[in-house]
């Protein structure tokens, strides 16, 4: 029964890690999209996400980790036979992986309170991906374990998820263009804009 219970909140740590990291990283995209902006808008705009970051980071995204390891933890003390099993041991480097992008994610965040842009907004749209895909695979493996579907039906899958990332960044980036067309066009004939 114990089992079971920290199984329970082992997901719900995975969730909320997963909301805090989507969400953080999406905030960077505001946030390095800010630094086009004209002053006052750029300093309050800034400011704010500054804000939000760090509280997200630090309230949700690393107790969602935290919450995460130490409930796995805990499943492992009461049945220490799956760290025999090979999907468990694949899983762990996987997690490694997330446990990496969470610190640099930490990293690019007081990097940009330092005003320091080292990716555009469409970068960071494109680093997002990186926890989509950790997910999908770290969830098949805890599903399916030790028969991981490798048939081409699998791999068609798994191509149309990331086709579909790829569609919506490619959708996001032509958005942004089409935005930034109209804004020079609005600039360029100020007389036009103003009737
Ligand atoms: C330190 C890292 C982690 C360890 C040691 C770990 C270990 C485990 C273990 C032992 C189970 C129980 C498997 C079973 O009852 O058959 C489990 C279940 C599960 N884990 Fe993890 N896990 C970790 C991180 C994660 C992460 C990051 C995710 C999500 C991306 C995740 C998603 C799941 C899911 C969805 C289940 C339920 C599977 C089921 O009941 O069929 N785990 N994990």
């Amino acid at each position: 029964m114990p089992y079971l219970w920290f199984k329970a909140f082992h997901i719900t740590g995975m969730v909320v890690w997963f909301a805090g990291l989507f969400y953080l990283v999406r905030l960077f995209v505001y946030h390095a999209e800010a630094n086009e902006q004209p002053e006052p808008a750029r300093g309050i705009l800034q400011q704010q996400y500054q804000i939000m970051e760090k509280r997200l980071y630090r309230l949700i995204t690393t107790p969602g980790m935290v919450l995460t390891v130490v409930m796995a933890i805990a499943m492992l003390i009461t049945a220490p036979d799956l760290l025999k099993q090979p999907w468990l041991h694949v899983k762990l480097g996987l997690v490694a992986l997330l446990m990496v992008y969470h610190h640099l994610c930490g990293t690019w965040m007081k990097q940009l309170a330092k005003g320091e842009f080292k990716f555009t907004g469409q970068q960071f749209r494109w680093l997002n991906e990186v926890p989509t895909v950790l997910l999908v695979v770290i969830v098949m493996l805890a599903i399916f374990k030790n028969n991981f579907p490798t048939s081409a039906a699998a791999w068609a899958i798994f191509g149309l998820i990331v086709a579909m990332a790829a569609i919506i960044q490619l959708y996001a980036r032509k958005r942004r263009l089409d935005r930034e067309k109209l804004a020079a066009s609005t600039e360029a004939t100020p007389e036009a804009s103003a009737t």
